[in-house]
């Protein structure tokens, strides 16, 4: 990414880590480090605020002839034009739901009404199972789902395998901009294209890649992508953005009363209002990150640009330094890229197992001295089993957020020395 005049892109880590209070705590009297960024980061003290502030004062429900209901209504306009500047979209673009797992079945769902034996749909083996069972439930439809291969040795999506499985009956290509497993970053703008060259619709599961990188739907022309707000420093909730003439031509299911105008009519039910609010609080949030480094942005969106510009710098560094120190022990097995020279083709979410330890084992004992790691397969089911270790309790995740330190992993580092030798 380019930088601007006025930009340092050192992030200003202590200013950083100030903001999150939860990172102050300790556990059996080590400090905790949180490497647990990919199952849930942790909230600024601004989101906690939005959240209880909104209930305090605002509590009510939308679309009412009183103010608390009003102040409601234009709460949720602003998180809708606050994610329309992280997606790079418009507001009316933009749909809330509770996780991207529920918004998803809701488009597939919809998406399904107008699919029958015939029709296909790719999704390929890295995929969180988010991206790929809600698809495989129109089988029932008689839609036929296709598997696009990896490349075993480095755990990147097999490109050519996807352009062949994309045919002239392929109607929609679901895929991840990032694996939540190992890392790999995906070529999405060319998944776009090739579902586009055929006549398909492609669905991005932005899950993974929200927190690491920015996104640029018009940019990657997708017609539908989707990420959830807990996974970059927000509340527990999914956003989806979808082109406004999807959004228009679909068919939800919903109830009769509910409006047909864009995007309410793909919301069901009352929202979560207070999480919503959260949603404004972490984008600002990163916008004012954004301007930490670089004075000079003068929208939110290019704020917004300036952050992931120095998240990335930052965690790169990170990255660099964990996959080198981890890449020494012995019998440790790295699963994804681990080429530096091809780093950008990765996040810092590092997947490992260990001779002679389960992943359980290892995030338990490092859990103990506040390492919090994961173990499993986290739903990327298909990857773990693909990869033969489903069966022997998947990886050992060990996953960063930009507001970890290279102290923290100096300290992992030496605790794993302790537990596994080497
Ligand atoms: C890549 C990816 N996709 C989808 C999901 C599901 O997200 P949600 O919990 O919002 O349904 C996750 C959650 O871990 C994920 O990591």
């Amino acid at each position: 990414m380019l930088t601007t005049q006025n930009e340092t892109t050192a992030l200003d880590l202590t200013w950083v880590r100030s903001q999150f209070p939860s990172l102050a705590q300790t556990v059996n009297g080590y400090p905790v480090a949180f490497l647990d960024g990919p199952g849930g980061t942790q909230v600024p003290q601004r989101v906690i605020d939005a959240i209880s502030g909104y209930l305090k004062r605002n509590n009510a429900n939308t679309a009412g002839a009183y103010a608390t209901s009003r102040n409601t209504d234009a709460m949720i306009a602003d998180a809708r034009a606050a994610m329309a500047d992280f997606f790079g979209c418009d507001p009316d673009e933009i749909v809330f739901g509770p996780n991207m797992t529920t918004l998803t079945y809701g488009i597939s769902r919809s998406i399904g009404r107008e699919l029958g034996p015939g029709n296909e749909i790719v999704v390929t083996h890295l995929d969180h199972d988010a991206n790929i069972s809600p698809w495989r439930a129109l089988e029932e439809h008689g839609v036929v789902i296709r598997f696009a291969e990896i490349n075993e040795q480095d755990c990147t999506l097999d490109m050519n395998d996807l352009a062949h499985k994309i045919t002239g009956h392929t109607r929609l290509v679901a895929a991840g901009y990032a694996s939540n497993a190992v890392g790999t970053i995906n070529n999405v703008k060319e998944v776009v294209r090739l579902a586009h060259q055929r006549g398909a619709m492609a669905y991005i599961d932005a899950v993974h890649y929200a927190p690491h990188g920015p996104i640029d739907v018009r940019a990657l022309d997708c017609d539908l992508l989707v990420c959830s707000t807990y996974k970059f420093f927000g509340p527990h909730m999914g956003v989806l953005y979808g082109k406004r003439e999807h959004l228009k031509r679909l068919h939800p299911y919903k109830v009769r009363a509910n409006t047909n105008a864009i995007p309410n009519r793909w919301e069901w039910g009352t929202l979560n209002h207070e999480c919503i609010a959260g949603i404004t609080a972490c984008i600002d949030y990163l916008a004012d990150l954004g301007r930490h480094v670089d004075s000079s942005a003068s929208t939110r969106r290019a704020a917004l640009l300036a952050a992931y510009r120095a998240i990335q710098k930052h965690e790169r560094g990170l990255m660099e330094r964990l996959i080198r120190g981890l890449l020494v022990f012995a019998g440790l097995k790295l699963y994804g890229i681990s080429d530096p020279k091809r780093f950008d083709q990765r996040c810092p979410t590092v997947a490992v197992r260990i001779a002679g330890h389960t992943p359980l084992q290892l995030a338990t004992k490092l859990g103990e001295r506040g390492f919090f790691t994961w173990d499993g397969n986290y739903y990327a089911l298909n990857l773990t089993e693909r990869l033969g270790v489903e069966k022997d309790g998947g990886f050992l995740r060990i996953g960063l957020a930009h507001y970890n330190t290279a102290e923290e992993l100096e300290r992992l580092l030496a605790a794993l020395r302790e537990l596994v030798g080497g």
